[in-house]
């Protein structure tokens, strides 16, 4: 949510900052903007809409340090005014987060005789450091820090000085060492090729930036020493190749992805994990949108294999709960970009209550990794379609892991557990190979409104493939179990409807037929994703289209099953005229609550 990037050293900083916020696009795109330090005075450009939008404005511009950002728009919309950076008396910044006092402190400058010029929380900013300015910006900038209460990654510029002041308070700041080069962003990948290492921010820091070097301050200015550790994030990842989308060219990496997952998992401490895991009773999996589909998943798991009670709530929900925890229960948080804001809330809570707290994300160097005890990797690589894809299925392979281990701990096995998973890749290869269902998305693309129903472990896909068709093709309809059906949805149901129908348990598929038998009598169109055989015949005869997938293990048939419906919405999307990649008024890593 907002993407900040900021740059020092020996090439124009006007291009850099343009590459790099073409890279962080995806964290926003409501607005963008960029300041430039041209010997003493500082070029400003701020365009509503994509960073594309800057081209024209920063053509010929050069200069040493710049700052930059993309913005998903929180308090004002998204117009030229309201883009950042902001800036006051000589003072330029660009803000990823909210402000949470910044209406008093609006109240206090306002009384003080200072105006503003945007609707936003952000430009309080600008003022205070320019109120606490004495001649040196350091100060300056960690006066007026202790002023603000909320979340805040800031590159700060000034025109009196020759560098980049960052700062970092729950929202993601990221040094990166290039060549004679310094940056600041909130994603890795935003610099990739750019910078060779990269050291993450903490809460607190105060990072000085100059041609020269770069200095770490705690918030009492007192020298820090940050790990630097080597970008591993790569310029390919960010390369569309053949692929029109990042959303298809990230489906069709779903095989690699569940593989290296696979591999990571493996490398995993197991000794250090299951004594970790010994005398837990209880397991609360929490995550937000897809991330939570996959905790309603895991829990299923946990029940059936580890023979433990589990609770599945959104991050969102979970943390205004008065959830019984104690050192006993496991607290799991997943988030791809591990600095969703909730998520990481709930695992602050959990560990507050004493709860143990793993981790399960994508991105190595987030901030849920420094909150929760143990981390598990999921090795997607870099997802940059707002909508998660790949992360989901890999996502849900580290979850199996995790309840492999943990159904180890309760007297099974974990060998004969994990390695189910091993036939994952290339059951995921075959079915996005076999996928046909450019038909079915053009009658889906008519539908009024499009329903997805499935019973146990489908219910929960059900419900990602709905999600994920309605962000990306603005296809409103709902994901529900199909036994709910006829408990309400049904009066929804009409002929300008279409329903997707997941059913990959056999054992439930007399069950579905039945709830597909309820619509078709309403007049509503079906399409069945099945994988059993002896169901296809049936189905063809009631569904108005039937979607074939692999037969395969019973409990990861999610990882398999879901795949069709990533497409479906990618596809009706397409069709739509929309912009799967970027769905509008989302973005992704929702670092604001
Ligand atoms: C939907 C989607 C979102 C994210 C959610 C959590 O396609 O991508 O629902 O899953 O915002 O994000 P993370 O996993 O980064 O915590």
């Amino acid at each position: 949510m907002c993407g900040i990037i900021a740059y020092a050293g020996k090439n124009n900083a006007t291009d850099c900052i343009y590459e790099g916020l073409k890279n962080l696009e995806y964290r926003g795109y409501d607005s963008a903007g960029i300041a430039v330090k041209r010997g003493d005075d500082i070029f400003v450009c701020k365009r509503e809409g994509r960073v594309k939008n800057l081209e024209e404005g920063i053509n010929g511009v050069r200069g040493r340090f710049a700052i930059g950002h993309t913005r998903w728009a929180t308090h004002g919309k998204p117009s030229d005014r309201n883009a950042h950076p902001h800036f006051v008396g000589g003072f330029y910044v660009v803000h990823n987060g909210i402000i949470e006092n910044y209406a008093e402190l609006k109240a206090e400058l306002l009384a003080e005789g200072r105006s503003f010029f945007s609707e936003t929380d952000s430009e309080v900013i600008p003022h205070l450091i320019n109120k606490y300015y004495e001649g040196d910006l350091l100060c300056a900038v960690a006066l007026a820090v202790r002023r603000l209460k909320g979340s805040y990654a800031l590159c700060i510029m000034h025109e009196n000085f020759s560098g980049v002041i960052a700062v970092c308070n729950k929202s993601p700041a990221i040094l990166g060492y290039g060549k004679g080069e310094y940056f600041v962003c909130s994603d890795a990948p935003a610099i990739a090729d750019m910078a060779e290492e990269i050291c993450v921010l903490c809460d607190g820091d105060i990072a000085v930036i100059t041609e020269k070097s770069v200095k770490i301050y705690n918030d009492r200015l007192e020298l820090q020493v940050r790990e630097r550790v080597a970008n591993f994030a790569s310029k390919a990842s960010l390369d569309l190749g053949d692929c029109p989308h990042y959303m298809l060219k990230e489906i069709k990496e779903i095989p690699t992805a569940v593989q290296n997952t696979i591999t990571a998992c493996e490398a995993v401490d197991l000794q250090k994990l299951s004594a970790f895991l010994q005398g837990v009773d209880k397991v609360v999996l929490t995550g937000c949108g897809t991330a939570f589909h996959t905790c309603l998943i895991a829990k299923d798991w946990v029940e059936e294999f580890c023979s433990l009670c589990a609770v599945a709530e959104t991050a969102g929900e979970w943390r205004y709960k008065k959830s019984p925890v104690n050192e006993k229960t496991l607290v799991v948080a997943v988030s791809q970009s591990g600095e969703t804001a909730d998520t990481l809330e709930a695992a602050r809570l959990a560990k507050k209550y004493g709860a143990r707290v793993i981790a399960i994300t994508n991105v190595g160097y987030s901030a849920i990794t420094r909150i929760a005890d143990f981390t598990i990797p999921v090795v997607a690589g870099a997802e940059i379609c707002v909508a998660a894809t790949k992360s989901y299925c890999a996502q849900l392979i580290s979850l199996w892991f995790l309840i492999a281990v943990l159904a180890k701990v309760n007297a099974s096995t974990y060998e004969q557990l994990f390695k189910r998973a091993y036939t994952m890749p290339q059951l995921c290869e075959k079915t996005i190979n076999g996928l046909s269902l450019d038909a079915l998305c053009e009658k889906i693309k008519e539908a009024s409104g499009v329903y997805f129903i499935g019973r146990g472990l489908d219910c929960a896909v059900a419900k990602e493939g709905s999600l994920k068709l309605k962000e990306v093709s603005l296809k409103p309809g709902e994901g529900y179990a199909s036994g709910e059906l006829k408990h309400g949805t049904l009066a929804l149901i009409d002929k300008s409807t279409y329903s997707v129908a997941v059913m990959s348990d056999e054992n439930l598929c007399e069950k579905n037929l039945s709830a597909i038998k309820q619509i078709t009598a309403r007049g509503g169109k079906v399409a069945a994703v099945c994988s059993c055989k002896e169901y296809i015949k049936k189905l063809l005869s009631v569904c108005d289209f039937v979607i074939s997938i692999p037969k395969c293990d019973r409990a990861l048939s999610p990882i398999i099953s879901v795949l069709p419906l990533q497409y479906i919405a990618y596809k009706v999307a397409v069709l739509c005229g929309c912009d799967p990649d970027k769905p509008r008024n989302l973005a992704k890593s929702v670092t604001v609550e």
